[in-house]
């Protein structure tokens, strides 16, 4: 084979790898190892409505019974497959309307009412179901195989109390991974979010005021025990350099740096609910509580189209219908094209977080990597898709366990944000000292990690 030709295979295999996540497929296999947020808790409440929820192309339904313990199982009930969602949530489980066999939380059939006593073999028969925990407001489930389920990703976030904490929901109608990239892809933000602004529109000392003073940051990147990191840095007057350090971690969460280091607590899941949907799921918590630069005010009283309000679409009982927005591709999402020309919006699209959705959505539910021109403003992508791909194949070929699954403390060695320090020192080193002076959430947290 021509050598173009086998790095254009490599590359294309190396696309399905990280791109597709059902059972059986590598990038699939690896994500089942950790705990997955799967839903607000909200979204269930006791004996209320079974819900169709899609996880890693796997057709569930979730439903919180009686005594508030949250099941999530196949969607299809055991007997002869008709579907729980139609099932009645009554007196701690879940009974199938077609013959009324009855199933808890654990995927344990109860009863077995259409069989003669004698015959019934309700001791044989389970539902297929995964473990489930609550966490930040959240629904987590397990899907992997092992007898005693790992701990908890150690994520800053969620050590926040859950009164402090800011989590949305967002769905988005593409891969996983074009979704995550955008987060680990600081050199848009001058872009795609601020082209329409000028440095000398933000105070002084303003965080975003480098964004677009220098839209061309470079770039340190490393991988980490968690995943990998990037820090964007832009020389300062006075010996100064000013950072933006960012992170990726195993196997599908970002913490962006989009706020003061110091006190910025934030953890974004992309979760695959299938190979060509994306639940974007965030928890911001701690001092910032999400108040990130997005939304604020610049001198001349304009804004940065800030993270709004999201505009949702109400949901539906579809295996596709919870926290769609409003804009969306089949309205162009709302572009408006005299704002754009205008040069009151970079993009004419309102709402920091939907021009992020518009751009990864406008590419098409799963991009094909054998087209792209990676650049060196793409390394932290680059290196994350390697890191991604590593990670996965040596689980599958040689079950090495992946990072942070037996190791769940390596998360709270991440946090995200600009800072500045003295221009001679390592980037690694000026990240280090910044974390022991962070305002870390709580203490408790931290104890654990020691
Ligand atoms: S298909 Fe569910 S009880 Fe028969
Ligand atoms: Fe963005």
């Amino acid at each position: 084979m021509p050598k173009a030709a086998s790095k254009a295979a490599t590359k294309a295999t190396d696309g399905f790898d990280l791109t597709r996540v059902g059972p059986g497929t590598i990038m699939g296999e690896m994500m089942r190892q950790y705990w997955i947020p799967a839903a607000a808790s909200s979204e269930l409440k006791a004996d209320g409505d079974p819900m169709r929820l899609m996880l890693l192309g796997e057709a569930l339904i979730g439903f919180r019974d009686s005594s508030g313990r949250v099941g999530v199982l196949d969607h299809q009930c055991p007997h002869r497959c008709a579907s729980l969602f139609l099932g009645r949530n009554e007196q701690d489980g879940i009974r199938c309307v077609y013959h009324g066999w009855k199933f808890d939380v654990d995927g344990k059939c109860l009863e077995m009412p259409n069989v003669p006593p004698p015959q019934d073999f309700k001791e044989k028969v389970r539902a297929k179901s995964y473990r489930v925990r609550e966490q930040a407001g959240l629904v987590w489930v397990y899907m992997g195989s092992r007898a005693e389920a790992p701990p908890l990703p150690m994520h800053e976030a969620l050590f926040v109390p859950e009164q402090d904490l800011t989590v949305t929901l967002l769905q988005r109608e593409a891969n996983w991974l074009q979704g995550l990239e955008g987060d680990i892809d600081t050199s848009h933000f001058g872009f795609l979010h601020a082209g329409h602004i000028n440095a000398d529109d933000f105070e002084e000392g303003h965080p975003a005021r480098h964004t677009v003073a220098n839209r061309a940051p470079e770039y340190k990147v490393g991988d980490t025990e968690w995943g990998t990191m990037y820090g964007a840095f832009r020389p300062e007057a006075g010996g100064k350099m000013h950072w933006r350090m960012a992170h990726f971690s195993l196997p599908f969460w970002t913490q962006t740096p989009n706020a003061d280091f110091a006190d910025h607590v934030v953890a974004k899941a992309w979760v695959p609910m299938d190979d060509e949907h994306t639940m974007l799921i965030s928890i911001y918590g701690g001092r910032a509580k999400g108040a990130t630069y997005s939304s604020s005010k610049l001198k001349s009283g304009s804004g940065i189209p800030g993270a709004d309000k999201l505009d949702y679409l109400p949901n539906s009982t579809d295996w596709f219908g919870r926290w769609r927005s409003v804009q969306n591709p089949r309205n162009d999402w709302e572009i408006d094209r005299a704002a754009q020309r205008e040069n009151r919006i970079y993009t004419g699209i309102r709402n920091i977080v939907i021009q992020d959705q518009a751009v990864t959505e406008s590419m098409g539910p799963i991009v094909d990597h054998t087209k792209e021109h990676l650049a060196p403003s793409d390394i932290m992508i680059a290196r994350t898709r390697r890191r991604l791909l590593t990670v996965a194949r040596a689980f599958a070929e040689k079950g090495t366990v992946p990072p942070g699954i037996d190791d769940a403390e390596v998360f709270w060695k991440a946090r995200a944000g600009s800072f500045y320090a003295d221009d001679k020192v390592d980037w690694l080193d000026a990240y280090q000292q910044q974390l022991k002076a962070a305002i870390r959430w709580p203490a408790a947290g931290q104890q654990a990690a020691e």
